[in-house]
């Protein structure tokens, strides 16, 4: 009789109150002992010595482009790319082809990713003005992350321009809302800006910093006056930051990776439409407001917004390239490089990446280093030297705007539920991804 099915031996594992030396016993997929654990008789062992045993990221912003769109990704090899970057779970997002806005559509997602998903799973159920009626018992469908709205067209045709139809969503459910927040009229109103062909740096002039901010505004009004939480998505400026502090009774925050590494215009000197998201990188001003949330508190989570396109999509002339980049597989190399200029602490990291995750969505038995949790850790070299390489990407899109970028810090194993996934590189076994369980009520 072995003790242990797994152990992590002689990491540097950042637990709830603070890194320290310890091993982590797993049985039957959780986390069974934290301490000093030689000598008990283990069916495996994962050597973590010089490395640190993270919870395991959670990325809460994902498009993995099944069913429809699956030239540019599926949910094997979205999955594949989380954790061959050391996420464990990902939130995957409802702008597939058909939509995925009634619970037929959700079940489908679920019946699809079995057997093929290498990581945990959620999938938002997409708001529209014709299905908010049922959101409040769609929300609370097994494995479903919650309600997804688009203020402003982006890829796909998921869209709720106007204060009624959002009232309608924010009105119907309890559960936290995600919101891509960038207001419709206003882009409407810009886009003869770059209709007729325009370079991609004037992205942030068409959709402009109030462009953000009014969307945001708007929601976080309706927020207040219905009484529901909202989790504000990709926030790219100041104003919209100091907004936000004052409605943190019902507001939550996100910031991506990408925002707070590239700035506009050397982005799109260098990368030119590759640059192009929604709502866009911008300018270092900007992007300095980005690291000050985060420092005071305010950003609560994380999410990569990985959302792929071929290279011969965003190829064509802006502004018919589509907007969106891959980034779920070099969100822990890029934030580990923060980490190691100094921008942000590994705890904090840990608290955007784990901790904040799961107290905003409620999810179940995941996100810190907790006995009877899942045994879902990332394992990183804080001091790994690698350069990022669109060779190395699993993502069938097979680019990433951060090709040949060097990086301090690497992932070097994932582990979901004791089951070790991902070893320097490699992808072990066979996809075992699980949905994720909520909280009830949560
Ligand atoms: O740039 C973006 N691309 N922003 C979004 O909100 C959607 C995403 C996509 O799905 O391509």
């Amino acid at each position: 009789m072995t003790a242990f099915d797994l152990v992590l031996a002689g990491g540097t594992v950042v637990l709830p109150g603070g890194a320290a030396e310890a091993d982590i016993g797993v049985r039957d997929g959780r986390i069974a002992a934290v301490g000093a654990l030689a000598g008990q008789a283990v069916a495996d062992r994962l050597d973590c010595r010089g490395l640190h045993v993270l919870p395991g990221v959670i990325d809460t912003q994902v498009h993995f482009r099944e069913p429809g769109l699956t030239h540019k990704e599926d949910l094997e090899t979205g999955t594949a790319s989380a954790a061959a970057g050391g996420v464990t779970t990902i939130f995957e997002m409802p702008n597939t082809k058909p939509l995925t806005v009634d619970p037929p559509a959700l079940q489908d997602k679920f019946t699809r990713a079995r057997g093929r998903a290498w990581c945990d799973h959620a999938f938002f159920m997409g708001g529209t003005a014709e299905n908010a009626e049922h959101l409040g018992d769609w929300e609370r469908l097994p494995g479903c992350a919650g309600v997804k709205v688009f203020m402003g067209s982006s890829t796909g045709s998921l869209l709720l321009p106007d204060d009624d139809g959002l009232e309608s969503v924010l009105a119907n459910g309890r559960r936290r809302v995600a919101v891509h927040a960038e207001d419709e009229p206003r882009l409407e109103e810009r886009w003869p800006l770059v209709a007729d062909g325009a370079p991609a740096h004037r992205h942030p002039d068409w959709r402009d910093i109030d462009t953000a901010v009014t969307a945001t505004r708007r929601l976080l009004t309706l927020a207040r006056k219905t009484g529901r939480p909202v989790h504000v998505l990709h926030i790219t400026t100041g104003a919209e930051m100091d907004l936000l502090a004052q409605y943190r009774d019902v507001a939550s925050v996100e910031v991506t990776p990408q925002h707070l590494t590239l700035v506009a215009p050397d982005c799109y000197d260098r990368l030119g439409s590759l640059a192009q998201m929604n709502p866009p990188i911008r300018d270092d001003e900007q992007r300095q407001t980005l690291w000050r949330a985060i420092d005071n508190g305010l950003v609560d989570v994380m999410g990569s917004d990985h959302a792929p396109h071929t290279l011969e999509e965003k190829h064509k002339p802006y502004p018919q390239s589509p907007s969106g980049m891959p980034g779920v597989q070099t969100l822990v190399p890029l934030m580990l490089d923060h980490v190691a200029a100094g921008r942000l602490t590994l705890q904090r990291l840990v608290d955007l990446t784990s901790a904040g995750p799961q107290r905003l969505f409620g999810i179940s038995g995941k996100g810190r280093i907790s006995l009877g949790y899942d045994a879902d850790f990332t394992v990183v070299d804080l001091k790994a030297r690698r350069t990022i390489e669109a060779s190395g990407m699993r993502s069938r899109c097979g680019w990433t705007p951060f090709d040949g970028m060097s990086v301090t810090g690497w992932p070097m194993a994932t582990v979901i539920r004791g089951a070790v996934v991902m070893r320097e590189d490699e992808l072990l076994g066979a996809p075992a991804g699980e949905p994720v369980r909520f909280i009830d009520g949560q």
